[in-house]
């Protein structure tokens, strides 16, 4: 009889490679990158974990800001490629200074970094877009780059809700619907789509 050995922690298919503040950091190798933006408390977190099947990888909090700092993950399944979760905006709660270099740190991720493959922005099914989304809106238009729009915590509400809601949303960023996909973090719903969209992205 054969025994199968235990995995090991290397085995894992996605590693926490560290937390910059300049978003111009170089990352080594240059690999096709991924980044995670939405409003805080969105779920960008909880949807990187779910994506990679790796519980606590990302910190997540139900206190807003947890994320304050790029977070970079590399994910070796099929073509290699990085995830970086980055802060959420529009959190009205922290300090002038802490809200003013997350502004900092994702403006400039969005509009100087060179290596950004494709974004994936995320919005909560539940919530029209604030005005701080809509401004996301114009930023990632002008910036030009490859946007997926998630609906997030699609468990919070039923099938007719996140149809109207995925519709509105969609609507008011002016976006198309084959942008946008609707997830939950929560009950994995959505996420085989969303990891299958991301891997040919990379494979590109
Ligand atoms: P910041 O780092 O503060 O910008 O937040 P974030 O966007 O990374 O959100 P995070 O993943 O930390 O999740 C925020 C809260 O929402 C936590 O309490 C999560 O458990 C909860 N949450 C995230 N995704 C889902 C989901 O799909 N369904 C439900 N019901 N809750 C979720
Ligand atoms: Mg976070």
């Amino acid at each position: 009889m054969t025994s199968r050995a235990a995995p090991k922690a290397s085995d894992a298919i996605a590693t926490f490679l560290g937390s910059f503040s300049n978003p111009m950091e170089v990352i080594e190798p240059v690999l096709p990158e991924i980044a995670f933006l939405g409003r805080s408390n969105v779920g960008k977190s909880s949807l990187l974990n779910a994506l990679v099947g790796i519980k606590g990888l990302a910190k997540v909090s139900a206190t807003p800001g947890k994320t304050q700092t790029m977070n970079v993950f590399k994910v070796d399944q099929g073509r290699p490629y990085y995830l970086v979760d980055l802060p959420g905006y529009g959190y009205a709660k922290t300090s002038k200074t802490n809200r003013a270099s997350f502004v900092a740190l994702i403006d400039g991720y969005l509009n100087r970094r060179l290596t950004v493959t494709g974004l994936v922005w995320l919005l909560d099914i539940r919530h029209d877009p604030s005005a701080e989304d809509r401004t996301m809106a114009e930023i990632l238009g002008d910036r030009g780059l490859p946007v997926l729009a998630i609906f997030t915590k699609a468990d919070k509400l039923g099938t007719q809700a996140i149809r109207t809601q995925a519709r509105a949303i969609t609507r008011a960023l002016g976006l198309n619907e084959e942008q946008a996909q609707v997830t939950s973090s929560k009950t994995g719903a959505g996420i085989a789509e969303l990891r299958a969209t991301i891997a040919a992205a990379v494979a590109g």
